[in-house]
């Protein structure tokens, strides 16, 4: 099964299986990552799935779509490399995918 590395703002790692088809979200809630909370429960409207995905991976991911880009327009600390954890589904591919959590959410 693939794997995801979640780091927390403080450098600790949580490197987890990854159910393909599940979201990063519903993946740092099953293996209780703090700082993902998922609250709305995937619906793309609370946020609190922030995460910042490492630059060597990005060129694998979905481009955002209009609804998580408006989400992420009121969240707190948004970068570039900022998605919502929720609106990006686990694949193969992205075996040893790195993301970390922002400051914001510990
Ligand atoms: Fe609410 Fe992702 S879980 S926006």
């Amino acid at each position: 099964m693939p794997k995801v590395v979640f780091i927390e703002h403080s450098d600790v790692v949580h490197s987890v299986e990854a159910e393909t088809g599940r979201s990063l979200m519903q993946i740092a809630v099953d293996n209780l990552v703090p700082g993902i909370d998922g609250e709305c429960g995937g619906a793309c409207s609370c946020a609190t799935c922030h995460v910042y995905v490492d630059p060597a991976w990005q060129s694998l991911l979905p481009a955002r779509s209009s609804d998580e880009t408006f989400m992420l327009e009121g969240a707190f600390e948004v970068n570039e490399s900022s998605r919502l954890g929720c609106q990006l589904k686990m694949c193969e591919e992205w075996d040893g995918l790195v993301v970390r959590i922002p400051v914001s959410q510990g």
